[in-house]
């Protein structure tokens, strides 16, 4: 019998997120609904049913907010209007309902580090002038050197280049990302209380849960020192003023019944897992696998740190293996046999797109089969790769703030394919993308795959709603099987393992008694391939 928190109805249990599998939609790439050549609200309206028979229990939206989109929306103008380009807010409300009746929740994001320089705050900041209470509300300094020429401290920004810009009448604001993203100023209490009240105003919405965006960024020092290699703590990582914040949060959401999820870039693990302690934050994205190479060993170790780092505290852990940030998936793993490394984004790093299909398939049902929740990029159930934007289209800040050298992100937001017949594979009705499609972009598109037993997007439907019936899958323990050498074996239940085959040769299954699904081909001898996976019963 299926154990309680596998009802399979979907979207009924209180602790749906412990073991959810969440969609991202990055909303101007998703599906453009009033043909302007950019996503928008009434496109993922229109996908809600493919979305429901994907089978996912929740979609986070990267932000949708007015926002002049200096940094894809990371760059906030007013949390409480949505973005004219994607819709209204009634529109929004119409999407989180319907969204809802289809079993699946919404999660939205909040960027608790910064704000666009348009944001009425921030015009106000700089129409006050120094000393005034406006600019209180961010990190406004004056400069050093004799003329106040130099930046008030040599902290090294998050995107390349300058951490601080000067305004005309001579003071320094800080932002860690672009100078469009102003800090702000976490030591003051009415940005406190203005999150927590986009908090209850996203909840009274039916908004379900929330995405903490550089989660760990936001507390500064007040001082605002220099940077000191190794010096303790951090003038702005991970900074223990930021636990109050979050148990602060913490009691909004359970107003609510609302969850959180955190970006939380830290490597150290005792550090990571204390924004999961009972009264912070539910969840947290697990990036140190998204990170691993392609390896058995380190797989199995990252999956090990993982689940060692959680256990203390309680937490379920999340698996990722994309987002909007990053190299797709069958890109990053058809590179090299080192897997992940910022520096493999470099332009047109040789690629070898059928292995990293074939291993990102494999990743898929590991994924899928460890405990906890899962998180989906927009495009990875379809096996999309990373597109080559041509320099002249680039709009990525990142990209020009490393003066061209880094591409940027833009590669993994290239617009989906829906319908391999329409214009620009249709993505809208006709007009061009707002970046554009790589050549060959339809061979992805939904409808091809739905229609196609051997395609990603079938293997992903199949495998979530397995996750979804079988009992041992989602939270609960896993235990590593004997295996032979660069082959991972896992048990998640009686009757239920998980098989990576990740050795130069094929591998023989273990005992079984069903083979309830591969992630490719079974050899003559009923082996496992190479970079082939397995969920077997018995
Ligand atoms: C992390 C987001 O995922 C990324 O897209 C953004 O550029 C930065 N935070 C700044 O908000």
């Amino acid at each position: 019998m299926a154990a309680p928190h596998h009802d399979t109805t979907p979207g009924t249990r209180e602790d749906w997120w412990r073991d959810a599998a969440i969609y991202q939609v990055y909303p101007r790439s998703f599906a453009d609904g009033d043909g302007d050549g950019t996503g928008d609200l009434a496109g993922v309206r229109a996908k809600l049913p493919y979305l429901a028979e994907l089978g996912v229990d929740a979609v986070w939206f990267t932000p949708w907010y007015l926002s002049p989109l200096a940094d894809g929306g990371y760059d906030v103008a007013d949390y409480r209007t949505i973005d004219p380009a994607f819709g209204t807010l009634d529109e929004a409300e119409k999407l989180i309902a319907e969204a809802r009746a289809l079993g699946i929740r919404t999660i939205v994001d909040i960027v608790p580090n910064h704000v666009s320089d348009q944001h009425p705050w921030f015009r106000a900041a700089l129409a006050a002038g120094p000393g005034s209470p406006e600019r209180k509300l961010f990190h406004f300094r004056p400069g050093r050197g004799d003329h106040g020429e130099l930046p008030p401290n040599d902290w090294p920004s998050q995107f390349a280049g300058p951490t601080w810009t000067r305004v005309e009448d001579g003071e320094w604001y800080l932002h860690l990302f672009t100078p469009q993203q102003p800090d702000l100023n976490w030591a003051h209490p009415v940005v406190r209380e203005e999150h927590e009240s986009v908090l209850r105003f996203w909840f009274e919405r039916g908004v379900a849960g929330v995405r903490i965006d550089s989660a760990a960024l936001p507390a500064k020092d007040p001082a605002l020192p220099d940077f000191v290699e190794g010096r303790d703590p951090h003038p702005y990582v991970d900074r223990d003023e930021l636990h109050e914040i979050y148990r602060s949060w913490r009691r909004v959401a359970d107003a609510y019944g609302a969850v959180f999820v955190g970006e939380v870039w830290l490597p150290d693990s005792e550090r990571f897992a204390r924004y999961l302690r009972p009264d912070e934050l539910h969840t947290a994205f697990n990036f140190t696998f998204l990170t691993c190479p392609w390896d058995p060993d380190r797989l199995r170790g990252a999956i090990d740190d993982t689940l060692a780092e959680h256990a203390p505290v309680g937490a379920p852990a999340t698996w990722v293996l994309c987002n909007h940030d990053v190299t797709r998936t069958v890109t990053r793993y058809g590179r090299a046999e080192t897997g992940f490394d910022f520096a493999t984004k470099a332009f047109g790093t040789p690629t070898d797109l059928e292995l990293g299909t074939r291993r990102a398939r494999a990743a898929a049902l590991l994924t899928l089969a460890l405990p906890g929740s899962v998180y989906l990029y927009q495009g990875e159930e379809l096996g999309l790769p990373e597109a080559d934007i041509p320099r002249d289209r680039i709009q990525d800040p990142m990209h020009f703030r490393s003066g061209g050298t880094d591409p940027g992100r833009d590669g993994c937001r290239v617009p989906l394919p829906w319908n391999a017949d329409a214009p620009y594979a249709g993505f809208g009705s006709g007009t061009e993308p707002w970046l554009p499609q790589p050549d060959g972009w339809s061979a992805y598109a939904a409808d091809r795959q739905a229609a196609d037993p051997a395609s990603m997007l079938t293997l992903y439907r199949t495998a979530l709603r397995l996750r979804r019936s079988e009992p041992g899958l989602g939270d609960g323990p896993l235990e590593w099987l004997p295996a032979p050498d660069g082959v991972l074996a896992l048990r998640r239940a009686p009757g239920l393992v998980c098989v990576v085959n990740l050795a130069r040769t094929p591998a023989a299954l273990p005992d079984h008694e069903t083979v309830l699904l591969t992630s490719g081909p079974l050899d003559t001898d009923g082996r496992l391939p190479t970079d082939t996976a397995a969920w077997l019963r018995g």
